[in-house]
């Protein structure tokens, strides 16, 4: 049923491809460009990392891509975004949830427990990823072997607590667990370890790889961090007012760094400074 749902796209195409995207946005009557004709390709089983000082429109580019706008004003979205082959700017939205569920491409973001239901054991909220009444038999093991899949070594306990009952770590764990329940082809993460702790990060960007190479699972990865594109990505874009500025192998960017702009990032991350908000 799934493979149908998915089987009218170029076999042979890129998994994502985005031609010329722009986003344009009115932010209290002025235009903010966020997204300005830019082009993006991420390929099977491919990490993708994206870099760029803050507000150059590193999660406006993921969100258009995903399709998940609310409470944006915006004035123009163009271009062409392809999953598949399949044009999803213009796909209808019943086609873009079925390809949201089964095996399309899911989200994690900074903020787990923004998007998790604090009255809700997050057993449940995993079994509801699986599908909509979640309540089987086969959703509890499914539920069970996702949270052991993210390295919950008590997964039952686990799936018993409310989402104030975890840590940062663990809630970003949980978020992963959802977001696999569809079998994604490719996630999005949002830098999905910023708000953690040091240690607690390496963890969770560790069980990022891992699952990676594990589900042959592409991953589009947004870090102000350097050393996590170092780590985990084989291509980077570098980000800076709405457009890429370059796009380069991950050795490429850190041995020779074409723009002046990328070159300041590398340079910057080898003396382990951030460089958000760092000036031109
Ligand atoms: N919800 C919003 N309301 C107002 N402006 C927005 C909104 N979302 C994005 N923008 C504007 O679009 C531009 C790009 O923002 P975006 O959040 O995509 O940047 P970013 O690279 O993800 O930054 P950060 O590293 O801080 O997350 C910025 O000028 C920002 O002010
Ligand atoms: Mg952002």
């Amino acid at each position: 049923m799934s493979d149908l749902a998915v089987s009218d796209g170029a076999p042979d195409a890129p998994l994502l491809e985005v031609k010329d995207l722009k986003v344009h946005l009115r932010v209290a009557d002025r235009l903010v460009r966020a997204v300005d004709g830019v082009d993006f390709k991420v390929d099977t089983a491919e990490c993708v990392g994206v870099v760029g000082e803050s507000g150059s429109g590193k999660s406006t580019l993921i969100r258009a891509i995903s399709r998940l706008m609310p409470n944006l004003q915006v004035d123009e979205l163009s271009g062409e975004l392809r999953f598949e082959g399949r044009d999803i700017l213009r796909m209808a939205d019943r086609e873009l949830r079925t390809l949201r569920r089964s095996r399309g491409f899911a989200m994690i973001f900074q903020d787990p427990l923004g998007y998790l239901n604090p009255t809700q054991r997050v057993g449940r909220q995993i079994a509801e990823a699986l599908s909509p009444d979640g309540r089987g038999r086969s959703e509890h093991r499914r539920v069970l072997d996702l949270l052991d899949e993210v390295g919950f070594a008590d997964p039952g306990a686990i799936a018993r607590r409310y989402p104030h009952e975890l840590s940062g770590g663990m809630r970003q764990r949980v978020m992963i667990a959802i977001a696999l329940a569809s079998d994604p082809k490719l996630l999005f993460a949002d830098e999905p370890t910023t708000a953690l702790d040091a240690t607690v990060q390496l963890q969770v960007l560790e069980t990022l790889y891992r699952l990676h190479k594990e589900r042959n699972m592409a991953v589009a990865i947004i870090t102000h961090d350097l050393g996590v594109v170092a780590e985990l990505c084989d291509r980077v874009y570098v980000m800076q007012a709405g457009k890429f500025v370059e796009n380069a192998t991950a050795v490429d960017l850190f041995e020779r760094p074409q723009h002046p702009y990328s070159a300041r990032l590398v340079e910057l991350s080898a003396h382990r400074l951030d460089f958000r908000g760092m000036q031109q």
